[in-house]
């Protein structure tokens, strides 16, 4: 199943909840809420008590994305804040399984995140023990960033090693908007992560419905 996944990051700050509203009442997913602590990436942007307060805006689930360098302690206090799964970077310090395992204890949804540069046999061993991979289609730390087509060639390879079932979500994450959500799609990802492309247009919630008519398109 396609999922659209916006992306506060690029959303007006001063007007959280009416932003969020405006994505959740044209039909998306999940609300892409990304993390930063201006050591993992050159950027800071929010934390766990921006999620909280997302909790009171929205039903829908809470797709955390952890660009910090050291996940693990972090992972409690995402998890109380109403996180509905988390993804943390392979590229961090913390040990990959251990934040699996605490994930997993919090009965959270779990993602592994690759940035750009960095090959998808280093995940693939993870690939069973997790919900969700998401793979960068930019360098991470910034929205608005241009579309990196090269990047989509592992999401084959991570597709290859979920198996049949097509359990794993594979979500894209950044530049994703009209003119590259087809080859996403094309390429074996099924969630699509967009921030400038949805709350950098007058009309959210109709750029939410766009995208999922294009989707529509291609097929189930
Ligand atoms: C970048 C973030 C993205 C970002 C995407 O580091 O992980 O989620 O918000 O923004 P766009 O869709 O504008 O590239
Ligand atoms: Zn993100």
């Amino acid at each position: 199943m396609f999922k659209i996944a916006p992306s506060i990051l690029s959303a007006d700050f001063g007007q959280l909840a009416e932003e969020v509203r405006r994505v959740e009442e044209a039909g998306a997913d999940q609300i892409h809420v990304d993390v930063m602590d201006g050591h993992f990436v050159d950027n800071i942007s929010l934390g766990p008590a921006v999620v909280a307060a997302l909790r009171r805006s929205t039903r829908l689930p809470r797709d955390g994305h952890l660009m910090i360098t050291n996940p693990l302690p972090y992972l409690e206090p995402s998890a109380r804040a109403g996180a509905g799964h988390i993804s943390f970077h392979i590229e961090s310090e913390s040990d990959p399984r251990e934040c699996i395992r605490r994930l997993r204890e919090r009965k959270l949804g779990v993602g592994v995140a690759l940035s750009p540069d960095t090959p998808a046999q280093r995940v693939v061993e993870l690939v069973p023990l997790v919900d969700m991979i998401l793979v960068m289609t930019v360098y991470p730390g910034f929205g608005g960033q241009e579309f990196l087509a090269y990047t989509l060639e592992k999401i084959p390879v991570l597709r290859a090693a979920g198996g049949t079932g097509g359990r794993l979500d594979i979500e894209v994450d950044g530049g994703i908007g009209p003119s590259t959500i087809r080859d996403a799609a094309r390429a074996g990802a099924n969630v699509f992560v967009a921030g400038n492309s949805i709350y950098g247009r007058p009309d959210p919630g109709g750029a939410v419905r766009e995208l999922r008519e294009l989707l529509r398109r291609i097929g189930p």
